[in-house]
């Protein structure tokens, strides 16, 4: 065992029973590269995150030249940074209209407890509504609103006023009241194994939330930033959220979240108390400048307009009798199988052939796909015959 694979098991928290413990050298595209010389397909992207592939030069290039003028300068919203400005103006031109204010933190998580302090702030109400089977992040907040009881059940007391709803369900609509602050949705469910919900629910939803005055929350966290073939996935759905939280993919391999909202839902937070959401490092200058570069490949490369035909090659190569369904979304795709056994095993056959997949937090027996969305065509076809050999 080399010295720093004995330091990483000593010093470092161990979360994981079975750490992946590929010592990382570089990575680059789609591609990393391990201190003992072997190069791995990565087609989880770092869980969502790398949508256009690791260390993009666009990317790299913003970071070095922002890092060269200023790094943190002052606690979030005091003074004009323009790397945030820039940004926060390119997020909103990628939204509806009323989508033009953002508060930026630093994760997910994050994201998901400014949230829904802005949406209980906002409505005065105190409940809040989310699914079963969400996953919304882990800190406090953001795991009182997860949808499995696994993994609450020995952090309680958690948040109290959090109900959850069937996911695609329209019956359950109905426990959404007057009550109700918000409803935090992940249009398409991810760490549930890639669930993708009717439009016509998605509609009902959207509009149970305007009659009773709920806020609708749309968790963009895994799937925004083009993941799913939209920049955000609610466009496939054609709902307009009140609030959309996002974060992951959205820092192009640096730490970033945002929630994103009207001017005037988000003003709430300048008043009673004054300072209604603190952070220090959120929108980080550096982070934000990564942030637009993203941005900007994304929405001027032609990726996006890929992402359709990706799609399909890895549905019509992925032909093999043990995978018993294929659930997807863009470049969001899950191969369920029959076991979490097979997962474990085909995800170990897959590392030694060079290819870095996983299986789902709520979802043991699938395996996940989401690889950068720069991926090409001659890619994909390697990737899926090494999948379908790991299946054997
Ligand atoms: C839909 C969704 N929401 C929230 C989060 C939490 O984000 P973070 O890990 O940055 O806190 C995740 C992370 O996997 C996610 O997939």
């Amino acid at each position: 065992m080399s010295s720093l694979r004995s330091l990483f098991l000593q010093h470092l928290a161990q979360t994981s029973p079975e750490p992946l413990m590929l010592e990382i050298e570089k990575a680059e595209g789609i591609y990393l590269y391990a201190t003992d010389g072997k190069k791995y397909i990565d087609l989880i992207s770092g869980i969502s995150v790398s949508n256009i592939g690791h260390t993009h030069p666009a990317v790299v290039e913003a970071v070095k030249k922002q890092a060269d003028k200023f790094m943190h300068v002052m606690v979030y919203g005091e003074m004009i940074q323009s790397p945030q400005v820039k940004l926060a103006q390119a997020l909103s031109a990628t939204l509806p209209e009323k989508l033009n204010n953002v508060y930026f933190v630093n994760s997910g998580s994050e994201a998901i407890d400014g949230a829904m302090k802005l949406c209980k702030r906002f409505t005065g109400r105190r409940e809040i509504i989310s699914f079963y089977n969400s996953y919304h992040g882990s800190s406090q907040g953001a795991l009182s609103l997860n949808g499995n009881e696994n993994m609450k059940r020995n952090f309680r007391p958690l948040l109290p006023g959090i109900k959850h709803i069937h996911f695609n369900e329209v019956q359950d609509l109905e426990k959404i009241s007057a009550d109700t602050a918000a409803v935090f949705i992940e249009p398409v469910q991810g760490e549930a194994g890639v669930r993708v919900p009717d439009s016509k629910y998605m509609k009902a939803l959207e509009k149970k939330c305007r009659d009773k005055g709920v806020l609708l929350i749309a968790d963009e966290i895994q799937t925004g930033f083009g993941r799913t073939g939209k920049f955000w996935a609610c466009e496939h759905f054609n709902i307009q959220p009140d609030v959309l939280v996002c974060a992951k993919g959205m820092g192009g391999g640096m730490p970033l979240g945002a929630f994103i909202s009207s001017r005037g839902v988000m003003s709430c937070l300048t008043n009673n108390p004054a300072l209604g959401h603190i952070t220090t490092f959120g929108g980080h200058p550096v982070n934000c400048a990564a942030s637009l570069a993203t941005l900007t490949y994304i929405k001027e490369s032609g990726v996006m307009a890929t992402i359709q035909q990706k799609e399909k090659l890895f549905r019509e190569l992925l032909n093999h009798k043990a995978i018993k369904e294929i659930r997807s979304k863009g470049l969001l795709m899950a191969l369920q199988l029959e076991s979490n056994s097979k997962v474990k095993n085909t995800i170990k056959k897959a590392l030694q052939m060079g290819l870095l997949t996983d299986w789902f937090l709520y979802s043991a027996d699938s395996i996940r796909i989401a690889p950068p969305l720069t991926i090409t065509e001659e890619e994909i076809k390697k990737t899926c015959s090494i999948l379908l050999k790991s299946l054997e």
